[in-house]
């Protein structure tokens, strides 16, 4: 078989049989196949698609690339949920002690955030002496125990996504569904659990900018759930806007702590909301979603919910007593604050440009190497659909180096969309697919 014959027959929309699939992406893992074949491969799959059956065999042959986990020793209904990456998205550190209070289990690999989206590592790694597990063993025990189980992905979970997303990422072919489809999938079908729950963020600080394309990816990312006998949920949400009104590291923790006391931002707790309902449905508690937010709120309530991530910070090496003391957490040396240039009302906030300005200055990583201040981060006041007065106070820039904060202040006054028509406030979840 030759590589030059498989790329020129993705050229033609030609559909490669699961031996050639199979070919192809074993001797990529080889280092048999150079880059330059592997690049034009993927140009091509980005134009002309996949069919079902090659999504299916290329999502398989990547999951066995490497180690694949079981939780046996975890006696709970296990949940794995997923975003797709977005703008002070803190959902897994509210939802994770809800569905723990509930009764579920999560079971769940993280990863670290990169560019503009941030990762539940970094936020969870602000508080002092904080460890992931770093290995299953690690993970099952903290489980066992708190009902929540996270860790970061190892090298040998899927070892040919690490690959092939380093290549897509300097290639122009990140943004094609049946390619994150299967990076998604490859990962999450490596990894046991009862439901796999994914949340498609869609909009402007996302990889799919309209609803059309995230229905299409959670379409297809249902397909191979379902060839590979497992249950996967979808919400698809908007990131016209960041989540919550902080986004950072330890800011963010501090709002998720606040969410699970009751007081979270209506569109953080609509997502998790939405997420514990599709849970609490999978496992077989509600009938209809609905049923799912008086369960939900019982917990959130009880103060249980809370009690849940105390025990899984101090079960992790971290001082459980900071859901009481944020200053506990480390702090930021200075704040500034952005004032509105126009009247209007905001119909839009540029999440991915609110990301980069908190990237800027030291909450975000631009390459891998980065080093993150998780002390710093941005404040958001003012959300799409609240009207604002020119002069008046739209954001405030907490940071420890001066050096980048006007460029992000410049970044978060563009990233503002204010215009003079009333705008309606947006709502987090735009549908749910079971
Ligand atoms: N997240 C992933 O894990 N892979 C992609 O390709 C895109 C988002």
């Amino acid at each position: 078989m030759r590589v030059v014959d498989l790329i020129e027959k993705k050229r033609e929309k030609q559909e490669l049989t699961k031996e050639e699939i199979s070919f192809l992406l074993s001797e990529y893992l080889k280092g048999n196949v150079p880059d330059y074949q592997m690049s034009s491969f993927l140009m091509a799959t980005y134009f002309n698609d996949m069919t079902a059956d090659e999504l299916l065999e290329f999502t398989t042959i990547m999951r066995d690339s490497g180690d694949t986990i079981k939780f046996d020793e975890i006696d709970k209904f296990l949940v794995d949920k997923h975003s797709t990456g977005g703008v002070g998205d803190k959902v897994t550190v509210v939802l994770a002690p809800v569905l723990a209070a509930l009764g579920m289990g999560t079971a769940k690999l993280s990863g670290k955030g990169l560019g503009h989206t941030g990762g539940t590592i970094d936020k969870f790694e602000s508080i002092d002496g904080f460890k992931f597990s770093n290995t299953r063993d690690e993970l099952v025990s903290v489980a066992n125990k708190t009902g929540i189980g996270l860790m970061g992905y190892s090298d040998k979970i899927v070892p040919l996504d690490k690959k092939l997303y380093s290549l897509r990422d300097v290639t122009g072919t990140v943004p094609s569904i049946p390619l994150i489809a299967s990076s998604i999938m490859s990962k999450k079908l490596a990894i046991q659990s009862d439901v796999i729950i994914l949340d498609v963020k869609v909009g402007d600080g996302a990889f799919m900018k309209d609803i059309e394309h995230a229905k299409e990816l959670a379409k297809r990312m249902i397909e191979i759930g379902k060839d590979a006998g497992r249950k996967v949920k979808v919400v698809l949400s908007n990131m016209d806007e960041p989540l919550g009104y902080s986004i950072g590291n330890a800011n963010e923790i501090t709002e998720a702590i606040e969410t699970l006391k009751g007081n979270g931002p209506e569109d953080l707790k609509e997502i998790v909301y939405a997420i514990a309902s599709l849970a609490l449905k999978a496992k077989g508690e509600i009938k209809e979603l609905s049923e799912g937010k008086s369960k939900i709120e019982e917990v959130i309530n009880n103060g249980s919910a809370l009690k849940k991530l105390s025990e899984f910070i101090s079960e992790s090496g971290g001082n459980g007593n900071l859901v009481n003391d944020y200053n506990l957490f480390p702090q930021p040396k200075s704040m500034t604050e952005v004032f509105s240039e126009k009247d209007g009302y905001v119909s839009k906030i540029k999440a991915e440009e609110i990301g980069k300005a908190a990237m800027n200055i030291g909450a975000g990583r631009a390459t891998k190497e980065d080093i993150i201040d998780h002390a710093v981060g941005i404040k958001i006041l003012k959300k799409v659909g609240d009207k604002v007065n020119k002069g008046e106070k739209i954001a405030e820039i907490y940071y420890n180096d001066d050096k980048n904060v006007n460029n992000s202040r410049s970044m978060i006054l563009d990233a503002y969309v204010i215009q003079s028509d009333k705008v309606d406030k947006q709502k987090a979840i735009l549908e749910i697919i079971e």
